[in-house]
């Protein structure tokens, strides 16, 4: 199968760049498409055929449920039952953006979906090109992000493309996803409210809305502590191997004032073997060694800001956008090993660390 790439330009576009894609999401066929967070391989809910697609083409085990988008409200009355009070006031504030909201189903939605579960994950996406194809289609799209099972999410349609040409017959190519990680996931029928995956929308943004929010294993005390997050599968799609690139990744978690000297003891080791090294560099107020940055055989990806009076220790923004591309082309270069500077656990930190602590083989 030939996998076309057809550019859309969000400022300018029109209906007619939509014609091949509609049709194909009509016919029971899926696609990649962008969002604001990453691509998404998207199926019509109401395309058996094309559900049973997504979890073949991406190899995805058919317990871990897809996500399902929508591009207005009326969508969402047929997909569930009853909206509760307190989700409708979130869906207001945050929609449409890169929040997902547990749920309970109607029976509209096709148990493939919710693999079984009586919940359905629900989110509608800001980006221009997805908000126009659901509608567009006029039916929810089911999507998980456009990746083979494992690896990175994809954050261009070039990542999609890699992973999955000859696969699928179309990618929409909206240019970079804004944002870089995947949606968050919540849960606010659970007492206390969960966040199920960190994610695009910070926690400490909807911690304002939902005060109770808390993250997993936090149930007991107040006392946050959001590394927890991470050690727990949440949610079925959190107990698989996640996010990961072929090469080693090692995650440097130390605090700001050890982390070089970590960073190079790593590198030594690695460079006595003549292993060809990858650097994801995060801290503004680190300098690496001269020795690194002349290394021929080391590659740097430098995701330091150089903006800003009042500088950060890291641009978390910046560095949860090129997160997933960092990774993907370092893998490109052939990078045997990859070190990354872990961030601090704030903003979009929390969901940066959650999707390094997945892709690492080892932690420092
Ligand atoms: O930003 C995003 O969320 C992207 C874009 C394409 O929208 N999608 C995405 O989908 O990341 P996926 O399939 O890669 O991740 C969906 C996550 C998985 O961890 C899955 O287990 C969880 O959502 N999920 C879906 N339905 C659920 C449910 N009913 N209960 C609990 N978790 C659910
Ligand atoms: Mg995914």
């Amino acid at each position: 199968m030939d996998t076309n790439v057809k550019k859309i330009n969000p400022a300018e576009m029109d209906d007619g760049d939509f014609h091949l894609a509609v049709d194909l999401l009509k016919q029971g066929d899926v696609i990649g498409f962008p969002t604001e967070t990453v691509y998404g391989l998207g199926g019509l809910i109401n395309r058996p055929k094309a559900i049973g697609k997504i979890f073949e083409i991406k190899n995805r085990p058919t317990d871990n449920p897809l996500i399902v988008h929508i591009s207005s409200f009326e969508m969402l009355n047929d997909l569930v039952d009853e909206i509760p009070p307190k989700i409708e006031i979130l869906c207001k504030k945050f929609w449409p953006g890169p929040l997902t909201i547990l749920f309970k189903k109607s029976i509209n939605v096709p148990d493939i979906i919710t693999a079984g579960l009586p919940t359905v994950a629900i989110r509608m996406p800001s980006n221009r090109i997805a908000l126009k194809l659901i509608n567009l289609v006029n039916v929810p799209i089911a999507a998980p992000s456009a990746n083979l099972s494992g690896r990175p999410s994809p954050t261009t349609a070039l990542h999609v493309y890699h992973d999955l040409h000859g696969k699928i017959p179309l990618i929409i190519d909206g240019g970079k996803c804004e944002l870089g990680v995947e949606s968050t996931v919540i849960d606010v029928e659970q007492i206390p409210p969960l966040l199920l995956r960190p994610g695009g929308l910070n926690y400490e943004e909807l911690k304002e809305y939902i005060p109770k929010l808390s993250l997993i294993d936090d149930q007991i005390e107040d006392n946050v502590d959001t590394k927890k997050i991470i050690q727990k599968p949440s949610t079925p799609g959190l107990k698989y191997k996640h996010y990961s690139p072929n090469a080693y990744v090692i995650l440097i978690e130390q605090p700001e004032n050890m982390m070089n000297q970590v960073l190079k003891t790593l590198w030594l080791k690695y460079r006595a073997e003549s292993r060809k090294i990858g650097i994801i560099h995060t801290h503004n107020n680190i300098e690496l060694n001269q020795d690194v940055l002349q290394d021929s055989n080391t590659i740097i990806i430098n995701l330091t800001s150089s903006d800003g009076d009042e500088q950060r220790d890291v641009d978390t923004k910046l560095v949860a956008q090129e997160l997933f591309g960092s990774l993907r082309a370092l893998d490109n270069k052939g990078a045997d090993i990859i070190l990354v500077e872990g961030v601090p656990y704030e903003r979009e930190g929390l969901a940066i660390m959650n999707r390094l602590q997945k892709a690492a083989s080892e932690i420092n």
